[in-house]
């Protein structure tokens, strides 16, 4: 009897050991699906177990994982003895997943599901070099396809990728994997041609018949230049984003969402020109500005934030966008019915339960019937990296679906007037599912499309 594992979830394992020859306190190394994650000396203090006799009750462990485990797959723990090398009883213990139902992770990545994010990109005058991280089916055969033909698609390598810490593929258990995708496009000082639209055409083999190509739109869009975009100094992106931030990233991350936004627009809205577009935390235009100038030049664009620093850049700067301060809380000086097409790329994602609830009576108030509304939220996907979440934030998920405890210290939070306000927000899909169809049709719900990490919702006036 050289100790028990009484206890194992997400959170932590505890028990006691003694050694070999129960003399005392023994040294017990913590296995996590086979990998070691920690040795620790069994020492604590159980009444339970002096009054069983054992090492005066001066055995016992409680180890809590830095990260929570079995967040959505079940996770196997075990616990050795460091010196016989013996697995404590009752022997591995399986912990079921936390924030999903048996063997089902809500996350829906089937046999269709793509999605990419460009990881760089380097322009210069005549050649763009790109690298993009796709996620696709097991099955696909990839190859890049560039728009308009005219661009000169150079090289091209698809080579095994992974999503770094997240471990996406490995992960998920799904069949789904992971490419880096390599490209260069040479392109003329055209201005027709200031940029280029990647898609991966999709050779998966039928076992019927001969392979045919599907063509599937990645959402990539690579800015030939950047003459196009009034680059911020870099004082004002950090505010939207990572420090280091690099000009070309900076474009190429606000072309892409300009370019899956006006893609998912167009499949929904009834009206195409002259429309009402509301970009709510505009942030310094990152994504308004590709969007009004190439996209989307008939529409009138609104961006709001209530970060008066980046507003008052985007006032001095754009003359094509209107950028108004607004309040944290609404209405947002806008008429009742007024907005075709609005999106938040990353302002859900900081808000708190109450505050969402809030915000999306208000953009119902000002959506169009019919109108479109794209929201960003840290949805299942961007959980599964684990990144040192506290325990609380995934009890309150499991408890809550939503998590909105984690106050933004060390961004844009310290910096806004309204302290506390700005926070890291994480929620299940069916969370959003649930809360937000009591306001909204949702039409689409596509994990990871923004920058393979935020989920978007596409939800429909009705
Ligand atoms: C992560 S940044 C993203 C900025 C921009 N959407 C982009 O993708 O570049 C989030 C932005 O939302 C703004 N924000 C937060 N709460 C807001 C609110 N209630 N109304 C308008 N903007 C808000 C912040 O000030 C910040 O500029």
């Amino acid at each position: 009897m050289p100790g028990h594992v009484d206890r194992a979830d997400s959170f932590r394992v505890a028990g006691w050991a003694i050694t070999a020859e129960r003399r005392g306190s023994e040294v017990v190394e913590i296995f996590v699906d086979g990998a070691s994650v920690a040795t620790v000396l069994a020492s604590r203090f159980r009444i339970a177990l002096r009054d069983r006799g054992i090492a005066e009750g001066l055995c016992a462990f409680n180890h809590v994982f830095d990260n929570p485990i079995a967040t959505f797959l079940p996770t196997t723990v075990e616990v050795k003895s460091s010196s016989t090398g013996k697995t404590l009883g009752p022997g591995p213990i399986i912990v079921p997943p936390l924030l999903a139902n048996g063997t089902d992770y809500n996350i829906n990545l089937d046999s269709t599901f793509y999605t990419a994010s460009v990881r760089s990109i380097s322009v210069s005058e005549l050649v763009s070099k790109v690298s993009v991280l796709v996620l696709g089916p097991r099955s696909a055969k990839l190859n890049v396809a560039v728009n308009p033909r005219e661009l000169e698609l150079l090289e091209q390598s698809v080579l095994p990728g992974n999503t770094g810490p997240w471990r996406i593929n490995e992960s998920l258990g799904k069949p789904v994997v992971c490419w880096n995708v390599s490209f260069q496009v040479r392109h003329r000082k055209n201005p027709g041609a200031q940029f280029a639209i990647a898609s991966i055409e999709d050779r998966a083999q039928d076992s019927s018949s001969t392979p045919t190509p599907q063509t599937i739109p990645l959402g990539v869009c690579i800015p030939c230049g950047t003459t196009w975009l009034e680059l911020p100094s870099a004082e004002h992106w950090s505010r939207i984003a990572s420090p280091g931030m690099t000009a070309e990233m900076f474009a190429a991350g606000g072309v892409n969402s300009a370019y899956k936004i006006t893609a998912i627009a167009k499949k929904y809205l009834p009206a195409k020109r002259g429309i009402t577009v509301v970009d709510w935390g505009v942030g310094c235009g990152r994504v308004a500005v590709p969007l009004k100038r190439i996209f989307l030049p008939n529409a009138t664009v609104i961006g709001y934030d209530v970060d008066e620093f980046n507003i008052e850049w985007c006032k001095n700067q754009l003359s094509d966008v209107r950028a108004e301060t607004c309040d944290y809380f609404p209405p947002l000086e806008l008429a009742a019915q007024s907005v075709d097409l609005m999106y938040g790329i990353s302002v859900m994602t900081h808000l708190t339960q109450a505050a969402q609830e809030i915000w999306l009576r208000e953009i119902k108030r000002i959506m169009k019937p019919n109108g479109v509304c794209i929201l960003s939220v840290h949805g299942d996907y961007s959980l599964l990296g684990n990144r040192g979440f506290s325990p609380i934030v995934f009890q309150q998920l499991k408890a809550f679906g939503i998590s909105d405890i984690s106050y933004n210290w060390d961004g844009l939070g310290p910096k806004l007037s309204l302290k506390g306000y700005y926070r890291g927000t994480f929620q299940l899909r069916q969370q959003v599912e649930e809360a937000w169809s009591k306001h909204f049709q949702i039409v689409e719900y596509l994990p990871a499309a923004n920058e393979l990490n935020q989920d978007f919702v596409v939800l429909k006036r009705i």
